[in-house]
C-alpha cells in the first residue's frame, strides 16, 4: 500500500484503528478518529509541533471499523492531505458507536465537533441526561447543533466554557475548561476531549462509565522498534505511549501497566506527562491525586483468532481450557476455596434471600444456577432481570445477598441495579469475566470467573463458567451443612470431569453443522426443557437468535401444554432436551405429546438413552456426555452453541458481530 502518510503518522493511525478493532464488539454502527496534520508551512517537520490553531482532521464513517479505515486512507491519498512529518509529540482521539441517540451517520458519529475549527472534539461513551436543557441554552448563545446525539453539548460546552474563561482570566488550562464542562453534565459518561487550542495534550474524565489509563514506557529495543523517531518524551525524559479506553482488550497489545480511572478524576496529559485531578462539584479548585498503575494478567493472544473463522468459534471450542482456569487452585477434594468470598460466607448463610440480578446470556447463566444453589444453601433464590427490577423497583433488602453477574462487569442495566441494591443495603456480590471492572470494584465482594477475554459478542465460554463459579459459590455457601456432604462431594468430582466431558461433547461440531444445514431455510426453532435445563433452553434459543437472526424462543417443556402446543406441526422444528435427572420421565412424555401431533422433534439425551428418548426412531437425537444432573447444563449448551454458529455462517450473517448488538451494553 501507498499512502500518502509517513510511517510515524501511519503508526498512529495504525494503533487507533487496532484499538477500534478490539472495541469494536462495544459498538459498530460507525466510528471516527481526529488526529493532527502539521501545517504544510512548516520547514522543519523533524522538530514540527502542531501548532495552537491548527484544526487538527476529523474523519467519521457509518458502518464498521474497515469502512473508516478505508475513508480514511481514501481520503489520504485523494486529497493529499499532509500527514508526511515526523513528530514528537502527537494526540488523537477515536470512537467506535452503538447508536442510542441518532441514527448511525457519519454527523452522529464521534468524535463529536464544537463547530467550525473543531475548537473541541469529544469521543464519548455514556449517556447525558439533560443534554436537553444544555442544548436549548447552548442555542441561546448562538450555537448550531448538525447531529441528534446527547454528545454534541459536550463539545460546543466546552467551547462556551473557553471563551467565558478566557474572557475573564485570560489563560485557561485544558483541564479548568473540562472540569466547569464536568459541572453541568449529568448521566453516565467517560469522555476524551481534544482540542487545537491545547496541541500535544488530551483530558479525560469519567463518571459512571469506565475508562482505563494504560502506561508503556519505551525503553532500549522497544522505543526503536515502535516508535522510531516518534517520541513523547514525560518528565523523567523516558519515551512514553498513552492510551486511554473503555477496555483493556484494547490496550494489551502496547502495555500491561494500567490504571482504573475513578469517577470524577480528570485526567490531564500534557506533552506525554500524566497530572489526576479530583474534581469535587462543591469546591473551586479540584485535588492532585497520586494513583499507583496496576499490572494487567492477559495475554495478546487470547484476543486473537489464532486459527479459527471466528472469535465465537474459537471461544466456544476454547471451554475445556476455560472451565479449567475458572477452577484452578478453587476446587479441593475437600470442597471449594473462594478468596473474594472468605469474609462474607457467613453473612451469605444468614441471608433471608438471595437474589440473582443479571440481563441476557449473564441471566441464563443464573438461572441455570438457582437450582443448585437453593439445593445446597437452603436459601430462597429470587431471579430478576436487572432491567425490569429497576422498572418495578422491586423489593431489595438489608438481609438480602443480591448476586450480580455480567461477564463485562460494565452493563450499565446491571450496574444501575447494583447502585439501587447498594442504596437498599443488601450485600452485594460480582460474578464477573472483568478485573477491574466497575462491577468488580463496586460490588462487597465476588468471584472472578476467569474464562479469558471473550470478543464474540454472543457469549459463550463466560456462560458455562459463569455457572461453575456460581456452583462453587454454592459449595463454598453450604459448606457447613452436614445433609448435603455426599451431594457436594457429587457435585465437586463433577466439576472436576468438566473439562474433559467439555471436551468430547465438542466432538458433536461437525454433526451439528450437519443439523444447522438442515435447518438452515426455517423460519422459527423452539426449545424446551425443565428443571436444570430451563436455562439451557432459554440460552440455546437466545443464542439462535442473537448471531444466526432466527426466531427462537426457549420454553419451560411443562408449559408445553398450555399453549405453544398449538404451534406444533410438521414443519416447525422443536428440540427438546431430555438429558437424565429427575425430570427425565417428564420429558419422555413431552416427547410423546410432541409426535402424536407429528412434531418435528430434536431430541437431546444422555449417551445410551436414544431409544428411551425416542422409541420409534422417528427424532433426530444429539446424544452427549452425562455428568452429574445439576451441571448438566454445561455440557447440554455446547452443541447448541455449535448449532447456533453454523447456522450463523451457513445462512451468511456475521457471527461475531450480529446485526444491531453490542457485547457490552455500556447505556440503558
Ligand atoms: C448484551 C449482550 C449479551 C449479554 C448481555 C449481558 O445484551 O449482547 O450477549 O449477555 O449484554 O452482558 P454482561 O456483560 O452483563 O454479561
Amino acid at each position: 500500500l501507498n499512502y500518502n502518510v509517513s510511517r510515524e503518522r501511519r503508526y498512529i493511525l495504525e494503533v487507533l484503528f487496532n484499538g477500534l478493532r478490539r472495541l469494536e464488539y462495544r459498538g459498530y454502527d460507525s466510528s471516527g478518529i481526529a488526529l493532527d496534520a502539521d501545517l504544510p508551512s512548516c520547514a522543519s517537520p523533524a522538530a514540527a509541533p502542531v501548532y495552537a490553531g491548527a484544526p487538527p482532521l476529523v474523519f467519521r464513517q457509518e458502518g464498521k471499523i474497515e469502512c473508516l479505515v478505508r475513508s480514511v486512507y481514501s481520503e489520504v491519498d485523494e486529497k493529499d492531505v499532509n500527514l508526511d512529518t515526523a513528530f514528537n509529540v502527537h494526540a488523537a482521539i477515536a470512537h467506535t458507536r452503538w447508536a442510542t441517540h441518532g441514527v448511525p451517520a457519519p454527523r452522529n458519529s464521534h468524535p463529536q465537533s464544537s463547530g467550525p475549527g473543531d475548537e473541541f472534539l469529544v469521543v464519548h461513551n455514556g449517556i447525558i441526561t439533560n443534554y436537553e436543557v444544555l442544548k436549548e441554552t447552548l442555542i441561546r448563545h448562538g450555537f448550531t447543533f448538525e447531529s441528534d446525539t446527547d454528545t454534541e453539548v459536550i463539545p460546543k460546552l466546552a467551547k462556551f466554557v473557553f471563551d467565558k474563561l478566557h474572557d475573564e482570566e485570560g489563560d485557561v488550562t485544558f483541564s479548568q475548561v473540562v472540569m466547569e464542562v464536568m459541572r453541568q453534565l449529568e448521566g453516565a459518561y467517560a469522555l476524551i476531549f481534544k482540542s487545537p487550542h491545547y496541541p500535544n495534550e488530551l483530558v479525560a474524565c469519567k463518571q459512571g462509565s469506565i475508562l482505563i489509563l494504560g502506561v508503556n514506557e519505551l525503553s532500549g529495543q522497544n522505543s526503536g522498534k515502535l516508535f522510531h523517531d516518534v517520541k513523547a518524551l514525560t518528565a523523567n525524559g523516558k519515551p512514553k505511549e498513552l492510551f486511554f479506553s473503555s477496555d483493556l482488550c484494547a490496550i494489551v497489545e502496547h502495555t500491561k501497566n494500567y490504571l482504573v480511572i475513578e469517577d470524577n478524576e480528570i485526567v490531564h496529559i500534557k506533552d506525554g506527562s500524566v497530572s489526576i485531578l479530583k474534581f469535587d462539584h462543591d469546591k473551586e479548585k479540584p485535588a492532585s491525586v497520586q494513583r499507583a498503575l496496576s499490572v494487567l494478567e492477559m495475554e495478546v493472544e487470547q484476543i486473537k483468532k489464532g486459527s479459527y473463522d471466528h472469535f465465537m468459534q474459537k471461544e466456544i471450542h476454547e471451554q475445556p481450557h476455560s472451565l479449567t482456569t475458572t477452577m484452578r487452585g478453587r476446587l479441593k477434594d475437600s470442597g471449594v476455596l473462594l478468596g473474594g468470598l472468605k469474609e462474607y460466607l457467613k453473612t451469605i448463610r444468614r441471608s433471608r434471600r438471595v437474589v440473582f440480578i443479571g440481563c441476557g446470556t449473564s441471566y441464563n447463566a443464573a438461572l441455570a444456577a438457582r437450582p443448585f444453589v437453593e439445593e445446597l444453601t437452603g436459601i430462597p433464590v429470587a431471579m430478576e432481570v436487572a432491567s425490569d427490577l429497576l422498572d418495578r423497583q422491586g423489593p431489595i433488602y438489608r438481609e438480602d445477598t443480591a448476586v450480580f453477574v455480567s461477564q463485562s462487569g460494565e452493563t450499565a442495566d446491571t450496574l444501575f441495579a447494583l447502585d439501587y441494591a447498594l442504596e437498599n443495603g443488601a450485600l452485594c456480590v460480582g460474578i464477573t469475566n472483568t478485573v477491574g471492572s466497575t462491577l468488580s470494584r463496586r460490588t462487597h465482594c465476588g468471584v472472578h470467573i476467569n474464562a479469558g477475554c471473550e470478543i464474540g459478542v454472543a457469549s459463550t465460554k463466560a456462560y458455562t463458567s459463569q455457572i461453575v463459579a456460581m456452583a462453587m459459590l454454592a459449595l463454598a455457601v453450604g459448606s457447613d451443612q452436614i445433609s448435603t456432604q455426599a451431594r457436594r462431594q457429587v457435585i465437586i468430582s463433577g466439576l472436576s470431569s468438566l473439562p474433559s466431558k467439555a471436551s468430547e461433547v465438542l466432538k458433536l461440531d461437525a454433526e451439528m453443522k450437519e443439523l444447522a444445514s438442515s435447518l438452515i431455510d426455517s423460519e422459527s426453532l423452539l426449545v424446551f426443557g425443565r428443571g436444570y435445563n430451563y436455562a439451557t433452553a432459554l440460552e440455546g434459543a437466545l443464542k439462535v437468535k442473537e448471531v444466526a437472526l432466527m426466531h427462537s424462543e426457549g420454553m419451560l417443556a411443562g408449559e408445553m401444554k398450555h399453549g405453544p402446543l398449538a404451534l406444533v406441526d410438521e414443519n416447525l422444528p422443536i428440540i427438546v432436551i431430555a438429558t437424565r435427572d429427575a425430570c427425565f420421565s417428564k420429558q419422555q412424555s413431552v416427547i410423546q405429546q410432541l409426535l402424536s401431533r407429528k412434531g418435528r422433534l430434536i431430541v437431546m439425551c444422555s449417551e445410551g438413552d436414544a431409544s428411551a428418548v425416542c422409541p420409534s426412531g422417528s427424532c433426530r437425537v444429539i446424544k452427549v456426555p452425562e455428568v452429574a444432573d445439576c451441571l448438566q447444563p454445561v455440557i447440554n449448551i455446547i452443541p447448541l452453541q455449535l448449532l447456533a454458529y453454523h447456522l450463523t455462517v451457513l445462512r451468511g450473517f456475521d457471527v461475531d458481530q450480529p446485526r444491531n448488538l453490542a457485547k457490552s451494553v455500556t447505556t440503558q
